[in-house]
């Protein structure tokens, strides 16, 4: 229904004339004529509600090859052959190993099981000095660049006979080379060894071969390849492009390293972030969570090497100006899976693990974890100011052990604000359950998930306008419109998508005062290796890409502001009626009013804006965001598709009227 004020008029054209408007539309359909006529206000009193600089961040976690085989820049699977199978991901192309007559040479597995966490290493007998090869295939092949430079590097033991010469070469499908490098192992005891050489082609599905000169055994262990050109350069470091589309989304905060996989499927995989730290070497693989989760996306190559750790989240989270933000397991395994719980009686290694993370992130370097994080190159705290604990965990069994988490990490580290979680759903008996224990225990801030239909977000914008304004702040940290289902291998980022969580979120703004942290979630994908859709970033070996989502996060993340404002329509907010939704702020540094508009409806909209007995004058940005066709997505081949276009906008006698296009979300910054 139409409220008074919403009146039905006719042709665009005659309306924008009729309102003296300069505004050029673009992306306006011609064929769309309905518009609403609506008279707005934005009032500039101050409301005393802070846009909290943590409201726009990001959540990773380590799914759809998103760390190994995507941000962790490794191209080499496996390289440390501890795989469940340790020879995944290596193949003997020359080698029958049915029939010793065959074998140009022979590659086993030496488990020595010593201790630490790299038990095993390669052992390489070369019987034939031409015909033998090793080829590692990368992560569904390896992604290499036309004059980009590659650094290897491989610890080397020379174990019998003379083996003079290892041979890398980097080869496309058809065995063409395309780079290569030489090492001369000389050692019989472990050396490392560092070689880089210059690739002549792009390939997308490039492969490691490697060859031996001479004839006897060698041992072989990390054996590794990365980009010379990584983000900030850093040696063994993160996929430049990808850190690039993180750092553009200006994120508040960064959660890490989940989600489900925080938990594990048993409590022995759960995720411990102290195996993740110090030397790359000593980090102790584990298997992936996501690895036969789903039986339509098996991923049984899926691991964890932990090159990508907790060192590397706080770091990555400093690099892109993000709040670190640590969600730690609390003693129970995924719920959806085993749900294994540790005796209350024995939660105290896990307690510790998180009052020693903190040392870690913050501790003086004469902490003993302190210590540690300097000597890996970072002697200055990270100064991290919030805890998760627990991902999705419900019932009784959760809130138990959070109580003793609580009271551990507050007696210790008051400062540290804590994360709790409100369960899988956003309704429902567990969530209604956690959310009453929460508030019982004066949580600070609640994590809440919701991976619904589009509707659901367009029907859901006032979601938080009955929150108790005395409670628990909200963490809503993973959210996504699903177009057919939670997690359906059909999910598509679409337009719909977007445009409904862009409404959504409008509603996140505007209760600012609750909702203190937001995240869209998974982030990203590879195109071959993904096990969950729809996720905000797409990538394969070379290529990357926002999908409209991503787009719709950036706007709001890099338009966020710092004081909320109320914009209403005849005195009411402005929560989907006819299509329409709007959030208004204040930026306290640049002075500027930014209006946040979303147009889920067909028809276009005539707005006129006043601010309150201000008469703002000069130029309006204006950034349109729209699409007439809800099935667009991005993709690699039209990577901006569905993206923002930025105008000006002149206002007229302290008046904002401007046409919104039908399915569209619009921000507007005016100078005040
Ligand atoms: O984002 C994918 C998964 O969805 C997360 O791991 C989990 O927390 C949620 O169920």
């Amino acid at each position: 229904m139409r409220t008074p004020c919403q009146n039905l008029v006719v042709v665009w054209v005659l309306i924008v004339g009729f309102l003296g408007c300069k505004d050029q539309v673009t992306n306006t359909s011609e064929t769309s004529t309905t518009i609403f006529n609506r008279d707005l206000v934005v009032d500039l009193k101050d409301t005393g509600i802070k846009i909290q600089p943590t409201m726009y961040g990001i959540f990773f976690e380590d799914i759809n090859f998103a760390a190994d085989g995507g941000l962790y820049a490794e191209m080499i699977k496996n390289r440390s052959f501890e795989f469940t199978l340790p020879k995944t991901g290596w193949m003997e192309p020359n080698s029958d190993r049915h029939s010793y007559n065959n074998q140009s040479g022979i590659m086993s597995v030496v488990k020595y099981g010593g201790e630490g966490a790299n038990h095993n290493f390669a052992r390489v007998e070369v019987k034939d000095p031409q015909g033998y090869v090793l080829i590692n295939e990368g992560f569904r092949g390896m992604g290499v660049h036309e004059g980009a430079q590659y650094d290897l590097s491989l610890k080397a033991a020379k174990h019998l006979g003379d083996i003079t010469k290892i041979h890398f070469q980097i080869v496309d499908s058809l065995d063409q080379v395309l780079g290569e490098t030489t090492i001369l192992p000389d050692n019989k005891d472990w050396k490392t060894y560092n070689a880089s050489f210059t690739v002549s082609k792009t390939e997308m599905k490039a492969k490691a071969k490697i060859t031996f000169q001479g004839k006897g055994e060698i041992d072989m262990d990390m054996v590794s390849l990365f980009p010379k050109d990584t983000w900030k350069g850093r040696e063994k470091g993160l996929r430049k492009d990808l850190v690039q589309l993180l750092a553009d989304l200006n994120p508040g905060f960064l959660r890490f390293p989940g989600g489900c996989i925080v938990e594990g499927r048993t409590l022995a995989r759960r995720y411990q972030w102290k195996k993740t730290v110090g030397d790359i070497e000593d980090r102790e693989i584990l298997i992936n969570r996501w690895n036969t989760e789903f039986a339509h996306r098996p991923a049984p190559d899926y691991y964890q090497s932990f090159g990508l750790g907790f060192f590397e989240y706080f770091q990555l989270s400093e690099d892109i100006g993000a709040q670190p933000l640590p969600i730690l397991g609390c003693g129970i395994a995924c719920q959806f899976n085993t749900g294994e719980l540790v005796p209350m009686n024995q939660l105290e290694p896990y307690v510790q693990d998180a009052l020693d993370l903190i040392e870690f992130a913050n501790g003086d370097v004469n902490t003993a974890w302190g210590k540690v994080r300097s000597e890996m190159g970072h002697p200055e705290p990270f100064n991290m100011k919030f805890i998760g604990i627990g991902n999705e965990q419900w019932g009784p069994a959760y809130i138990e052990r959070y109580m003793v988490f609580e009271q551990a990490i507050k007696s210790k580290y008051p400062e540290i604000a804590i994360v709790s979680g409100s369960g899988p759903f956003p309704d429902g008996d567990y969530f209604e359950y956690g959310w009453d224990q929460l508030k019982k225990l004066n949580a600070e801030i609640v994590d809440e998930h919701y991976y619904r239909p589009p509707q659901w977000f367009r029907e859901n914008a006032d979601r938080y306008d009955s929150y108790d304004r005395t409670g628990p702040k909200v963490f809503a940290g993973e959210y996504a419109a699903q177009s057919v289902a939670i997690a359906s291998p059909e999910n598509k980022n679409n337009w719909e998508c977007a445009l409904s969580e862009a409404a959504f979120m409008t509603g996140l703004e505007r209760n600012a005062d609750v909702v203190y942290l937001t995240s869209y979630a998974p982030l990203m994908a590879h195109e071959e290796g993904w096990q969950w859709t729809p996720d905000m970033i797409w990538f394969n070996n070379l290529q990357s890409f926002g999908t409209a989502n991503y787009q719709v996060q950036k706007m709001y993340a890099t338009n966020a502001g710092t004081d909320l404002l109320s914009i209403s329509e005849n005195g009411e907010k402005l929560i989907g009626q006819d299509g329409l939704y709007a959030t208004a702020v204040k930026d306290a540094y640049t002075n500027e009013i930014i209006i946040k508009m979303v147009n889920t409806s067909e028809g276009q909209q005539q707005v006129n804006i006043v601010f309150g007995n201000k008469s703002p004058k000069g130029e309006v940005e204006v950034l349109t965001l729209a699409m007439e066709d809800l099935q667009a997505e991005n993709s690699f081949a039209d990577p901006f598709k569905v993206s923002p276009k930025k105008r000006i906008l002149e206002l007229e006698e302290g008046k904002l009227a401007a046409l919104l296009p039908p399915q569209a979300f619009v921000i507007y910054r005016v100078n005040i």
